[in-house]
């Protein structure tokens, strides 16, 4: 029988009873972020931050933490962050050299200042909704519990020699214990490195070994969508490839039966034996607090590291002041924390305000398209914020899904990861949002730690136009460069490629073990300013639009994705002589997957068992997200006379715009081309 009640429930959270929810709900919460600030902002009426109110509007204020980037990002530091000691200078950075520090000797404990203080205050207020893969078996922790958790995980990770700045892997589904792991690694001083648990065996080995972690935590399985998925089974076989692992913690998620050799420990059993109290560690504002592996242009995925202070008060702000977070509310949003938005907008932001965040287990469409309208009149959630990938597929079902559900608590929607199209954008508005909600699109990455371009918070009445960012946060100065010229475009009604100018508390630091990549990948393209890699069209009044990728990036399902890795991947394949993934607009998925493979010469094996092949080893080695929707066999690929793949036309063809493929007359055999349309119209019966 499977189990699905976790071993320590006084300690992780219990069944939600009506009665409790409701009692919890009464429990009223007079939050005070921070030692000075009393937590007086309510509305967009005035200027967002208490401390700067001698501003009259929204674009002044915004000016001026441009012009006075140290007192502004100065003041919010000590005004919300609990630190052991003040920070002397605020900033010292030198983006030409990817040299950025924030809040420098300042010292703090993140897990302090996202559980401590609130448990202090208001011991009983909801720290986390585990909204688990089964609808209706929802479990509470309070930041008691939360805080009483942290603290055994911390004393768990230190008993067995875990030290500060240790790298520790965490390959978890989404569960209070992962959110504990997170924090007790920032309570001790190591540095999580959280890989998503759909990643396979050998990415996740990729990562461990990247990172030189000696220590895992994982479960016994996970539980997605009614099906059970082996996490401890891939661990196993990663390992068999990390020489670095020393111990591997196991959180029994299930309870069922799961093989455990040598460097296993039960982690269930760790944590019933140790105390309930910890001291945390003092840790340096710019002590790495976490790396996240995200794909880049080449096959390597990059290890971006984020530190302590800067990202904790742009992940804290962000979070308040974006979605106008209110004391009391219940915050939604459903990504993985195997993912940047889940780092941000599940853990930290979240807690660092003291509020009330859902962990959502499920899938969107588990076990019907109404499961997140069905959870959020079950739970009251006043904030949604999803991928625009899900809102398309659920588009498809229909309405009647999200009408027959209550959705009268929610007051803000946001979304992320991939451009929001208008129908989209109009559903989420009209039907989902009835109407009353504002909509923010948020534009960030891996690398900027927070939301960076958004329509909140912005002056009083301020427009919200549909599938677009629109605005900079406090302190963001975003730039538009030409490609060719490598110069910035001055005024409106522009396209080019999306930098920012001025550094901000919450930029990534560095590339995990590589500073020279993470300079050269985003400080070099345009001297001295931060490239996002995507592209922008900024309107006649000043606001940004996002135009897609500039580099060979894919957002597959919200999921960035590096053509490289796939290519890398089908090329190991004994029977490819070469390949190279392209993207198509996909209706559902953003991007769509197309590999153009060239088979040796002498290969028997039929074409439909080679794609098998193809996708089951893409599969095995990254994930079932990284495999390519279509697959077309070619004798060969366009080229240049220097053996240059030229990729406009392979995107042209996979687009179906066969139409527009330019001047081919560069490549070194042009009859290709031609051979190449006829292929892509016979795969895909679209002429
Ligand atoms: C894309 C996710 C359009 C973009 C937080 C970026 C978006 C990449 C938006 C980062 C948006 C993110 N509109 N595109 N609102 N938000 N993107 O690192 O291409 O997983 O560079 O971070 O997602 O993906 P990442």
């Amino acid at each position: 029988m499977k189990r699905f009640v976790v071993a320590l429930p006084s300690v992780l959270g219990r069944n939600a009873s009506k009665s409790k929810l409701l009692k919890n709900e009464k429990c009223v919460r007079t939050l005070q972020v921070g030692r000075t600030l009393s937590d007086s902002f309510t509305d967009h009426s005035t200027t967002p931050f208490p401390e700067f109110d001698t501003f009259a509007t929204h674009d002044e204020l915004y000016q001026f933490s441009l012009n006075s980037p140290d007192f502004f990002w100065g003041t919010l530091a000590r005004s919300r962050i609990n630190w052991y000691r003040d920070f002397g200078r605020v900033k010292d950075c030198d983006l030409t050299r990817g040299h950025i520090r924030w809040f420098l000797d300042g010292e703090l404990n993140v897990s302090v200042n996202c559980v401590d203080r609130h448990a202090e205050k208001n011991p009983d207020s909801i720290a986390l909704i585990w909204e688990k893969d089964e609808p209706g078996t929802q479990e509470y922790v309070t930041y008691r519990e939360l805080l009483q958790l942290v603290c055994r995980m911390s004393n768990v990770l230190e008993s067995h020699g875990v030290k500060r700045g240790d790298r520790v892997a965490i390959y978890l589904p989404q569960s209070p214990v992962a959110v504990a792991a997170m924090l007790a690694c920032a309570r001790i001083g190591a540095i999580h490195n959280v890989v998503f648990a759909g990643f396979s065996s050998e990415a996740l080995a990729g990562r461990i070994v990247d990172a030189q972690a000696e220590t895992v935590i994982t479960a016994d399985q996970g539980v997605r969508g009614g099906k059970i998925i082996e996490l401890k089974q891939v661990v196993d076989d990663a390992l068999k490839s990390c020489t670095c692992v020393k111990r591997v913690f196991v959180y029994q998620r299930t309870g069922n039966d799961v093989p455990m050799g040598k460097l296993d420990i039960n982690l269930d059993k760790e944590l019933a034996s140790q105390p309930d109290t910890h001291t945390p560690a003092v840790m340096d504002s710019e002590d790495y607090l976490f790396m996240l592996y995200t794909s880049g242009s080449t096959g390597k995925p990059k290890g971006i590291a984020h530190t302590q202070a800067g990202y904790l008060l742009y992940a804290g702000l962000t979070m308040k002041h974006v979605f106008d977070y209110k004391p009391n509310e219940l915050f939604g949003c459903v990504a993985d924390i195997g993912w940047i938005t889940g780092h941000t907008y599940v853990v930290y932001g979240p807690l660092f305000n003291g509020a009330a965040t859902l962990l959502f287990e499920s899938t969107p469409v588990y076990p019907n398209p109404g499961r997140y309208w069905e959870t959020i009149e079950r739970l009251k959630l006043n904030h949604l914020y999803l991928a625009p990938t899900a809102l398309r597929m659920l588009l498809k079902s229909g309405d009647s899904w999200v009408t027959k559900y209550d959705r009268s608590s929610l007051r803000k929607l946001g979304c992320v990861g991939e451009p929001l199209n208008r129908e989209a954008w109009e559903w989420f508005y009209e039907v989902i949002g009835e109407e009353r909600c504002d909509i923010c699109d948020t534009w960030w990455q891996t690398e900027t730690g927070g939301i960076a371009i958004t329509p909140r918070p912005s002056a009083p009445g301020a427009e919200i136009r549909p599938a677009m960012p629109m605005r900079p946060f406090f302190g963001i100065d975003p730039v538009l460069m030409d490609p060719q010229m490598g110069t910035e475009l001055t005024g409106g009604d522009v396209k080019g490629a999306l930098c920012i100018k001025r550094p901000w508390p919450g930029m990534a630091r560095s590339i995990y073990g590589d500073h020279q990549r993470f300079i050269d990948t985003y400080y070099k393209t345009y001297h001295g300013v931060y490239f996002t890699g995507d592209g922008a069209y900024r309107t006649k009044d000043g606001y940004y639009q996002i135009t897609g990728r500039m580099d060979d990036v894919l957002n597959v399902s919200g999921h960035r994705l590096g053509t490289a890795e796939i290519e890398d991947v089908i090329d190991d394949l004994e029977e490819t002589a070469e390949s190279a993934v392209v993207g198509f607009p996909h209706d559902i998925k953003g991007w769509g997957i197309y590999a153009f493979v060239v088979l040796k010469d002498d290969v028997k094996t039929s074409e439909e068992e080679m794609k098998t092949q193809l996708k089951a080893m893409v599969k095995k080695r990254i994930s079932a997200f990284a495999q390519p929707d279509i697959i077309m066999f070619t004798p060969g690929l366009p080229k240049t006379r220097s053996g240059k793949i030229m990729r406009r036309i392979l995107r042209k063809i996979a687009a179906n715009q066969p139409d527009e493929l330019g001047d081919v007359s560069t490549l070194f055999d042009p009859s290709i081309v031609d051979a190449l349309v006829e292929k892509h119209k016979q795969i895909t019966g679209k002429s």
